[in-house]
């Protein structure tokens, strides 16, 4: 705390270039006898330190009819790799479909069926996104053997379901392959 009328020696270091402000916080000094500074640093730029002026608008005096930032264009998020649904699906099955497929994926004699080497959805991988997104009911045979019950349709995310359609057919000894987010968003209409 520098007393009213005193002074300080300040020294400065700055990783980037830029021009700074210097503001005396007795504020009415500075705008009435703009004790102001303004110090210019030179030098090359780091946008891995500061990536830029951004805007200045919210911090200008004019009252809160400009204190919102402008909304920047959304950035989707990258689409995951192989791997990461992998991973991710992994952790989704044990949540979501375990508890009826079980962890072996083979389900339950009469009552769940298999995922495990499942000729159901082999020919046909979109066949795992709509029994999610849409539930499955009714009379269907897998592996040579009927079942007739219902798989209510599973609250997950088009990435998540990516994610673990994505696992199921990469495992269980099922034949591989991917699924991708776009696919469940028109699958799922
Ligand atoms: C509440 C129990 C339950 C949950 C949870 C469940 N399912 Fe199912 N699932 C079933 C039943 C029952 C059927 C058979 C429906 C029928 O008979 O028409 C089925 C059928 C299927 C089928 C088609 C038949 C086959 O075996 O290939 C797939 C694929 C499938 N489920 C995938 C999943 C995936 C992936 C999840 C997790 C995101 C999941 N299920 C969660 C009960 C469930």
């Amino acid at each position: 705390m520098i007393p009213a009328g005193g002074a300080a020696i300040t020294e400065f270091k700055c990783d980037v270039p830029a021009t700074l402000i210097l503001v005396d916080h007795s504020i009415f000094r500075a705008f009435n006898k703009g004790a102001l500074g303004m110090l210019q640093v030179e030098g090359a730029e780091q946008k891995s330190i500061y990536s830029g002026q951004q805007d200045d608008r919210i911090y200008q005096a004019e009252g809160g009819a400009v204190q919102t930032m402008p909304s920047e264009p959304k950035v989707a998020a990258l689409p995951l790799t192989k791997e990461e649904k992998m991973t991710k699906g992994k952790a989704i099955y044990a949540s979501t479909c375990q508890a009826c497929h079980q962890a072996d994926g083979k389900g339950i004699a009469n009552a769940f069926p298999p995922l495990a080497a499942s000729d159901f959805f082999a020919s046909d991988p979109s066949k795992i996104v709509t029994a999610i997104t849409h539930g499955l009911s009714g009379k269907i045979t897998v592996n040579g053997k009927s079942y007739d019950g219902v798989m209510p349709k599973q609250t997950l995310s088009d990435a998540q379901i990516a994610s673990v359609a994505t696992y199921v057919l990469n495992s269980f000894g099922n034949k591989g392959g991917e699924i991708k987010e776009t696919e469940v968003v028109k699958l799922r209409k």
